[in-house]
C-alpha cells in the first residue's frame, strides 16, 4: 500500500500539511511524534528532559519500524526521523518521501512562539538550530520530493504538495513545479539526481 511520509525540519508544517493533506486525499493520518507521546504517556518534551535524547531516538526508531498503517496514510515525522538510516529504510518502504523546506527564518520565527520542542528550546537556541539544520541537510535531501513551503499558508503548501506528489503515487517521477525538487529513483544506489 502507497502512503506518504512528511519529513523536514523542525516547524516546517509536517503535522498541519500532513492533515490537510490526509484529508483532502481521503487518507488517515498519524504523526509519529504523537503515536510516541501516545506510548509513553510523556509529551515529547518530557522524554528528553528525564530519559535524554538517544532514550528518544531508541522509541522513534522502534515506532518507525512497528508502522503499518491498514489504510493508506499520511504520515508526519518529525524532524530527526530521516536522519537515522533504519528509519529511512524503514520509511521508503512506507511511500514516497516529501520534504517539507522552510528557511531558517521561518522556523526561528515558528519555534520561538512555544516551548515544545526542548531541541529548539534555552540559551543560544537560534545558533543551535542553525548548526542542526545545517547538518542535516543532506539527509532531507535523500526524500523524492524537497517542497519549499516558505511565505505559503497551509492550504497553498498541501496543493503544491498534492500536486507534486500525484505523479509518484501513481509510480510516475515526481511532478516539477516551482517549488518543487523531485530526486532522481537513482538516490537508492546512492547518487542523487535532481531533475529540474
Ligand atoms: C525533533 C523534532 C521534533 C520532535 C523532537 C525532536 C528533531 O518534531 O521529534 O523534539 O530532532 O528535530 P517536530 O519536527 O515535529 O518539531
Amino acid at each position: 500500500m502507497r502512503h506518504i511520509v512528511l519529513t523536514g525540519f523542525m516547524a516546517t508544517g509536517k503535522t498541519a500539511v500532513g492533515r490537510r493533506l490526509a484529508k483532502r486525499l481521503g487518507f488517515d493520518f498519524l504523526d509519529t511524534d504523537q503515536l510516541i507521546e501516545e506510548r509513553e504517556r510523556q509529551p515529547v518534551s518530557a522524554i528528553f528532559a528525564a530519559r535524554g535524547e538517544a532514550e528518544f531516538r531508541r522509541i522513534e526508531r522502534e515506532l518507525v519500524a512497528s508502522l503499518a498503517p491498514a489504510r493508506p496514510t499520511v504520515i508526519a515525522t518529525g524532524g530527526g526521523t530521516f536522519v537515522d538510516e533504519s528509519n529511512r529504510t524503514m520509511l521508503r518502504r512506507l511511500g514516497p518521501v516529501v520534504c517539507l523546506i522552510t528557511s531558517l527564518e521561518t522556523t526561528l520565527e515558528r519555534v520561538g512562539r512555544n516551548d515544545k520542542r526542548p531541541l529548539a528550546t534555552g540559551a543560544g537556541a537560534a545558533e543551535r538550530l542553525a548548526t542542526l539544520l545545517e547538518s542535516r541537510r543532506p539527509f532531507y535531501r535523500m526524500a523524492d520530493v524537497l517542497v519549499e513551503t516558505d511565505g505559503l499558508t497551509v492550504e497553498q503548501a498541501v496543493a503544491r504538495v498534492a500536486t507534486a506528489i500525484a505523479p509518484r503515487l501513481r509510480g510516475e517521477p515526481a511532478a516539477h513545479a516551482a517549488g518543487v525538487t523531485a530526486i532522481d529513483d537513482s538516490h537508492a544506489g546512492g547518487k542523487a539526481q535532481e531533475k529540474r
